[in-house]
C-alpha cells in the first residue's frame, strides 16, 4: 500500500499507527509504516526520554509526534503552565471531586501512596501552554518527520516552525469544515478520522467522511483513520480518495503496547457495542470503553462532565490510580479506556509485526478479490 506520501516519508507503506507507547511506534517505524508517539499526556521531560529511546530505536526510520492543542478550551489566554494550573483548579466545584472520589471509593481504587512525589501531572499537555515545551522537545530531535495535532488547526507559530524545519505537520478532524481549515492554514495533510474511532471524536461516520474530506481538500493527501483493523477496511479507505491510514485501536492490545494485564483483558473482551462516546473524561466527547464511571458521568441527570481542560483536573486522580491499579479489585469499573469500535474485531494479543503482516496482506487479498469484481470482456 504505497502512495506519494510515502515517497515524502520514506515508508514502505501508508500504515501509520497512534501509540502512546514508544515500543509500537518503534515497531511499527522499523517495519516500514509511521509509529506515531502520542505526547499529550507526557511532560516534556518525559518526552524528551521518549524520544531519545526513540532516535536509538528507529535507525535510519523516522517517526511522528502527536500532540493535543484545542482550538478552543477554557483559560487560553494563560500562557503560563502553572499559573494555567492553579487557576484551573480554583474552578473545579467541590461537588464534582466528591462525585469523581466517591465513584472511585465504590469501586475499591486504592489511593494514591500518601508522599510519592513521582505522579502524573493533573493536567495533561492538552493546552496551548502545555503543549509548546512538547512541540519544542520534538522539533530537537531530527527523526521526528511529523507533528500531528489533535482537536484543531494547530497556531500559525506551531505550523512554521514545524515546516521551516523540514518537516511536516498535519491535524485530525472529524467534520468536513474542519479538514478545510487545516487545509487554509496550509497544513501538509489531515487525518479524517470517522466517529466510531477511538479517543476524541466526532458524529460522522468514516464511510461517510472520508470522501468527503478528500473532495474538499484535494490535493492535500488525507489520511483515513476510525475503523481500520483490517486489510478489508483499508481498501475501503485508499478507495475512498485517501493516501494512507491512521490507525489506534488495534494497537493498544499488541504484545508491545505496555498497558497493564487487565486493561487489555478489558480490551481484549469488549464487542464493537462496548463502547461509547463520552465527555467524562476529557470534557470533549471521546470514544472509550463504556463502564461505571461513563455510566455515572453520563447518566446522572444531577451532574455534568466540566469542559476541556476542567473536566481532566476532575478526572486526573481517577486516571492516575487506575492505571497504577489496573488489576485491583473492580478499578476497570472507573477506568480510562479508550478505543474505537472496531476493538470488537480485536480478541487476541499478537506482535506489531503480525498486525503488520496480516492487515497487508488481507489487503493485497481484497484488492485481487475487488479487481476481479469487472465484468467479463465481451
Ligand atoms: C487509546 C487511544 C488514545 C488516543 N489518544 C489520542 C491522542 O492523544 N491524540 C490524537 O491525536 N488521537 C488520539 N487517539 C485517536 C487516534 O489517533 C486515531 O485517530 C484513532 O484511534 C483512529 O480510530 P481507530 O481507533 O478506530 O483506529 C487515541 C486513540 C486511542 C485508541
Amino acid at each position: 500500500m504505497y502512495s506519494e506520501l510515502c515517497e515524502r516519508l520514506q515508508l514502505d507503506h501508508a500504515l501509520f499507527a497512534f501509540s502512546h507507547c514508544r515500543d509500537v511506534v518503534a515497531a511499527v517505524s522499523n517495519g516500514g509504516g509511521m509509529g506515531v508517539l502520542g505526547a499529550g499526556w507526557m511532560s516534556a521531560e518525559t518526552l524528551a526520554t521518549e524520544l531519545d529511546w526513540l532516535d536509538r530505536a528507529v535507525g535510519e526510520r523516522g517517526y511522528g509526534v502527536d500532540v493535543v492543542i484545542p482550538q478552543r478550551y477554557e483559560g487560553m489566554e494563560e500562557s503560563d503552565p502553572q499559573a494555567l494550573e492553579q487557576r484551573l483548579k480554583a474552578q473545579v466545584p467541590a461537588a464534582h471531586q466528591a462525585f469523581a472520589d466517591r465513584l472511585l471509593r465504590e469501586h475499591g481504587v486504592p489511593e494514591w501512596p500518601e508522599g510519592e512525589q513521582e505522579a502524573p501531572p493533573d493536567l495533561p499537555g492538552a493546552t496551548y501552554a502545555t503543549a509548546l515545551p512538547l512541540v519544542e522537545e520534538a522539533l530537537r530531535h531530527p527523526k521526528c518527520r511529523i507533528l500531528v495535532n489533535a482537536l484543531g488547526t494547530p497556531p500559525p507559530e506551531v505550523i512554521e516552525a514545524v515546516q521551516s524545519s523540514g518537516r511536516l505537520i498535519g491535524a485530525l478532524c472529524g467534520r468536513v469544515k474542519q479538514a478545510v481549515a487545516h487545509a487554509q492554514a496550509g497544513l501538509d495533510f489531515v487525518v479524517a478520522q470517522g466517529g466510531e474511532g477511538g479517543g476524541h471524536a466526532g458524529e460522522i461516520s468514516s464511510i461517510v467522511l472520508w470522501p468527503q474530506v478528500v473532495d474538499a481538500v484535494t490535493p492535500l493527501p488525507v489520511l483515513a483513520a476510525g475503523g481500520i483493523g483490517n486489510g478489508r477496511q483499508m481498501l475501503a479507505a485508499m478507495a475512498s480518495g485517501a493516501a494512507g491510514v491512521w490507525t489506534g485501536s488495534i494497537w493498544v492490545t499488541v504484545a508491545e503496547a505496555a498497558g497493564e494485564p487487565a486493561q487489555k483483558a478489558s480490551y481484549l473482551k469488549a464487542t464493537s457495542e462496548d463502547t461509547v462516546r463520552s465527555r467524562s473524561w476529557t470534557g470533549k466527547t471521546a470514544r472509550v470503553l463504556r463502564n461505571a464511571w461513563t455510566e455515572a458521568w453520563d447518566k446522572d441527570a444531577s451532574i455534568e462532565p466540566l469542559p476541556m481542560p476542567l473536566q481532566f483536573l476532575v478526572s486526573a486522580d481517577a486516571r492516575r490510580r487506575t492505571e497504577r491499579y489496573a488489576g485491583a479489585g473492580d478499578t476497570q469499573a472507573v477506568a480510562m479506556n479508550p478505543a474505537g469500535q472496531v476493538i470488537g474485531q480485536i480478541n487476541e494479543i499478537e506482535s506489531c509485526r503480525e498486525v503488520m503482516y496480516r492487515l497487508l496482506s488481507e489487503y493485497a487479498e481484497a484488492l485481487v478479490r475487488v479487481s476481479g469484481l469487472m465484468p467479463p470482456e465481451s
